[in-house]
């Protein structure tokens, strides 16, 4: 057979494993990279290194890596098709982020939102990982050359930062590193916490707004039926019904359902009704995952050989951009 000439494009993203995955998290990225495995190059990683800008118990960070390896798998990625890595693994990146923290400019760094809201958030402890923490995102992106990166709308100013960063050393030396284009996936990225659907659905949500991929039937459907909604008590989508859009957003996407059946489905019928089709159209789309994810977490020998497979791919890729940057930057190697 003929080689294509046409390389496939590249795909990069990740998650932080910091507590469990949400419903959010795999309708708006998870499920999204399962439809990439086969198209494109991908390599999705556990962004652990991200996850220490916030206290984490150590013991408790390091089993949720675990637990998150085991729900990508579980999801659907492949790793016989793609790169599934933990960050920390893959020494690139923090030796990268170090020679690009001298190529972002303080300017850029006090423009992030997420800098500015995570420092209201976590004011007790606003350390120079948190403020330089799209850096290293930018490291991630960069060193696999990647085309596209996926990420929720929250996350596409770091993306144009990578770009800003990446355009300005290329301009600097020479062609280095390629510039990556966001990937910002429309309604399914804005899954909405339930108990206030102006905000994202978190991770670090304490309250009953968020829905985790683990939980169990019982705990989706009360979740559910607590969720805000508004006193019209009509299914369909409106200005300023922020809960209503956002149970539709879930069922539509937990069904392939389109607006216009979801609102003939339920002509008539009250937000109750609504609700218990929501919790059990999310608690069918999890079942299947969560058994998946069993299996996978009873094979621990399994789950290491992946990362650590994973980790040697990744970084064959990474060092090869890594060597080039410290070549270009002036660092003398001994070895050449
Ligand atoms: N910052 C991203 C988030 O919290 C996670 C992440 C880290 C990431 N490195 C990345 C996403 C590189 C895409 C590409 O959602």
């Amino acid at each position: 057979m003929q080689e294509t000439k046409e390389a496939k494009k590249l795909v990069l993203s990740g998650i932080q494993p910091s507590g469990t995955l949400t419903l959010g998290n795999y309708l708006g990225a998870l499920r999204n990279w399962t439809k990439m495995q086969d198209e494109y190059l991908c390599y999705y990683m556990l962004a652990d290194l991200h996850t220490i800008t916030v206290r984490q118990v150590p013991a408790e960070l390091r089993q949720n890596c675990l637990k998150t390896a085991a729900i990508y798998l579980a999801a659907g990625l492949d790793p016989e098709k793609i790169t599934l890595f933990l960050q920390s693994m893959v020494p690139a990146h923090s030796q990268l982020a170090w020679v690009l923290n001298c190529y972002a400019m303080m300017g850029e760094l006090n423009r992030m939102t997420q800098f500015k809201d995570k420092s209201a958030r976590h004011a007790d402890n606003i350390n120079g990982g948190l403020y330089t923490y799209p850096v290293l995102m930018a490291a991630d992106i960069l060193l696999y050359q990647a085309d596209y990166v996926p990420v929720g709308k929250d996350q596409k100013q770091h993306v144009e930062l990578a770009r800003d960063i990446a355009n300005r050393f290329n301009n600097t030396y020479s062609e280095t590193f390629r510039i990556p284009e966001p990937i910002i996936s429309t309604n399914t990225a804005s899954i909405r916490s339930l108990s206030d659907p102006t905000k994202k659905m978190s991770k670090s949500e304490s309250g009953d707004g968020t829905i985790f991929v683990l939980d169990n039937k019982d705990t989706i459907l009360r979740k559910v039926r607590k969720a805000v909604t508004d006193s019209d008590g009509e299914i369909r989508r409106g200005e300023g019904k922020h809960g209503i859009n956002n149970l539709m957003n879930i069922y539509s996407a937990a069904t392939g359902k389109t607006d216009g059946e979801i609102e003939s489905e339920f002509a008539g019928k009250g937000y109750g009704d609504f609700k218990l089709a929501v919790g059990e159209a999310i608690a069918d789309l999890l079942g299947g995952i969560q058994q998946e994810y069993e299996r996978y977490m009873a094979d621990k020998a399994y789950l290491n050989r992946v990362l650590i497979e994973g980790a040697e791919r990744a970084s064959y890729a990474a060092n090869k951009t890594l060597s080039k940057v410290y070549r270009k930057v002036g660092f003398y190697d001994p070895h050449k």
